[in-house]
C-alpha cells in the first residue's frame, strides 16, 4: 500500500542484509520502490535489483556531485538503457547541488539540460535533485520546457511558493525524513499546503533517516513514518494517505498494473 519513490538500496550500507532489509520493507507495507542510480556503478546495480524483484522498478540519471565525470557516451549510454530496460521509469535522480559544490556550476548546468532533453526525447519523467538551487532549478526547468514531461521534486526542500510553481511546470511533490523532524517547519507547511493529489512519500534510503530513527541508517519500511507524519499533518487517515500517495506515484511512472 506504500510506494517509497526515492531508494538507494544497492547502497553499499546493505551489503550484507540487502535481502532482509527488502524483506522487512514489504512486511512493512511497501508495495513498491522506485531506486535510483546516478552513475555508472549505481545505474548497473539499480537495474540489477529492479530485474530481481517484480515490485522494484529504475530511475535512472547522472547525479549533479558527478556531473564534471558525465561524457556523451554515457548520456547514450542512459538513453539505450533507458529505450530497452522495461523497469525504467523515469530520469533522475538529476539536478543541481551547490551545497558539496564538487561539479563547477556551468558543468552542472549543461548536464541537467541535456538530461531534460533525454528524457523529453524517451518521453520519460524526471526526478530533481535540489540542494541550496532553488532558483536556478526553477529556471532551467522552465527554459527547458520541463512540463512537458513533469515529474517528482526529490526531497522537497523549497517553500510553499515554490511547490506552486514547480506543480504549475507538472511537477509532484515528494516528502521525505525531515518531515518527521520537530523543527522543521518549511516541509510540514509545504505538506498541508499540497494538494493530496500531488503528493508523494520516499526515504532516500540508506540517507535522511525520519524521526524516531534519525541517526541511524535509513531504510525502505521507514517510509512508513514519513506516510503517517505527512497524514497527521493533512488531517486523514494512514490508509487514505498511502492509498492516495501510491496512486499518485503510479501515475507519474506510468504503471498500469
Ligand atoms: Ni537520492
Amino acid at each position: 500500500m506504500l510506494f517509497d519513490t526515492h531508494a538507494h538500496l544497492d547502497d553499499e550500507k546493505y551489503v550484507e542484509d540487502q535481502e532482509e532489509t527488502i524483506d522487512r520493507a514489504r512486511k512493512n507495507g511497501v508495495s513498491y520502490i522506485c531506486n535510483i542510480g546516478y552513475n555508472r556503478e549505481t545505474i548497473e546495480s539499480t537495474l540489477e535489483l529492479a530485474r530481481r524483484y517484480d515490485f522494484i522498478y529504475a530511475a535512472i540519471g547522472w547525479h549533479p556531485q558527478e556531473a564534471i565525470h558525465m561524457k556523451d557516451a554515457d548520456i547514450q549510454w542512459m538513453e539505450e538503457l533507458a529505450r530497452n530496460e522495461k523497469k525504467v521509469v523515469a530520469i533522475g535522480e538529476i539536478g543541481l547541488d551547490y551545497y558539496w559544490d564538487t561539479s563547477p556550476k556551468e558543468v552542472q548546468l549543461e548536464v541537467f539540460r541535456q538530461q531534460i532533453c533525454m528524457a523529453k526525447r524517451l518521453q520519460l519523467p524526471i526526478i530533481i535533485h535540489d540542494r541550496e538551487a532553488h532558483q536556478d532549478i526553477l529556471t532551467i526547468l522552465r527554459e527547458e520546457k520541463a512540463e512537458e514531461v513533469g515529474g517528482i521534486m526529490h526531497c522537497f526542500s523549497g517553500s510553499v511558493e515554490m511547490a506552486k510553481e514547480c506543480m504549475d511546470l507538472n511537477f509532484y511533490i515528494s516528502l521525505a525524513g525531515p518531515v518527521t523532524f520537530k523543527n522543521a517547519h518549511k516541509p510540514k507547511e509545504v505538506a498541508k499546503a499540497v494538494p493530496l493529489d500531488r503528493l508523494l512519500v520516499e526515504t532516500d534510503c540508506p540517507y535522511l533517516t525520519p524521526h524516531p530513527f534519525r541517526g541511524k541508517r535509513n531504510e525502505s519500511g521507514y517510509v512508513r513514518y514519513i506516510a503517517e507524519e505527512v497524514a497527521s499533518l493533512k488531517e486523514v487517515s494512514f490508509e487514505k494517505l498511502a492509498e492516495i500517495t501510491t496512486k499518485n506515484a503510479k501515475r507519474v511512472f506510468q504503471l498500469t498494473e
